[in-house]
């Protein structure tokens, strides 16, 4: 008998996420860089994807774990590690909602960059996050905002619209950018409101095409679109679909020869 299919583990390791990846580095360094890193603290940085933020926060010299549900981002990012030289980081298989192979209070630091949102079962991810933090240490999470104009909410909410509903009870990763909802799954892991603090950042994300060449990488290469663009195919509406995500790019586009696109995200920091 076959394993039963993850719907979250399928739908990263769909496509090439490495692409996207790659037009979001100076963004995830110039946060690393914020996160009051120092040599020889213990970094764990959950839903790393290829190490975006994983490796800078390796290179100003943290012990760094990367956990990932995608196989293929493992590989990449344990790549990546060892094309840059990097000895104290490495990246591993995991899942967000239940990091059994994780002892209690392992690391000073818990970084979570548009990852352990996109987990299922919200409450066990916050439930595990403070689990494998040591007393005195941090959480910091970077979420998407829900119907936020700018670019990602965006995408991910025209993508949505043309992929089938979810299953009952699946509960939308968007839920993670609403500060009530931060605050009642950390409350339920035992931390008090007055310990969490929030805060608007923005992403750029840095593409060397146009708008239209940047929506086709995400035709190919990004799952929730991919799956989007598979369903709207079914149906005759790519083409719709397509129209709309160049509309999106090219209008929040800030380059004149190229693509940088900034995105509004809501930095939560948990103090354990
Ligand atoms: C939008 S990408 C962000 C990756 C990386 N943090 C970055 O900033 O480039 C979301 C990542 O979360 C990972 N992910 C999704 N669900 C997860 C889960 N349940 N446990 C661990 N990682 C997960 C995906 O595989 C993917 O690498």
């Amino acid at each position: 008998m076959n394993a039963p299919v993850n719907p979250n583990k399928a739908l990263w390791e769909k496509g090439d996420f490495t692409r996207i990846a790659a037009t979001m580095r100076e963004s995830g360094e110039t946060l690393v860089e914020k996160l009051g890193i120092t040599k020889g603290m213990q970094v764990l940085d959950l839903g790393c994807g290829d190490g975006t933020t994983a490796l800078p926060e390796a290179k100003l010299g943290a012990d760094v774990l990367g956990i990932d549900i995608a196989r293929n981002l493992v590989e990449a990012g344990n790549r990546r590690a060892a094309e840059h030289g990097l000895t104290n980081i490495k990246f591993q298989q995991g899942d967000a909602s239940n990091l059994e192979q994780v002892p209690d209070k392992s690391f000073d630091l818990v970084v979570s960059i548009f990852g352990a949102m996109f987990a299922p079962k919200p409450f066990e991810v916050a439930k595990e996050m403070v689990r494998v933090t040591r007393p005195g240490g941090r959480i910091v999470m970077g979420n998407w905002i829900p119907n936020d104009p700018t670019f990602v909410a965006q995408l991910l909410k025209i993508s949505s619209n043309y992929t089938p509903p979810p299953p009952e009870g699946f509960v939308s990763p968007m839920t993670w950018g609403v500060e009530s909802n931060v605050i009642e799954r950390f409350a339920a892991a035992g931390v008090s409101k007055e310990n969490i603090s929030f805060a608007r950042d923005t992403f750029t994300f840095n593409f060397p095409g146009t708008p239209s060449a940047y929506v086709d990488e995400f035709r190919k290469y990004y799952g929730p679109t991919m799956n989007a663009f598979e369903a709207a195919e079914k149906n005759g509406r790519a083409a719709q679909l397509q129209k709309e995500l160049e509309e999106l790019f090219t209008s929040q586009n800030k380059s004149q020869n190229a693509t940088m696109i900034p995105a509004t995200f809501l930095l939560v920091t948990v103090a354990v």
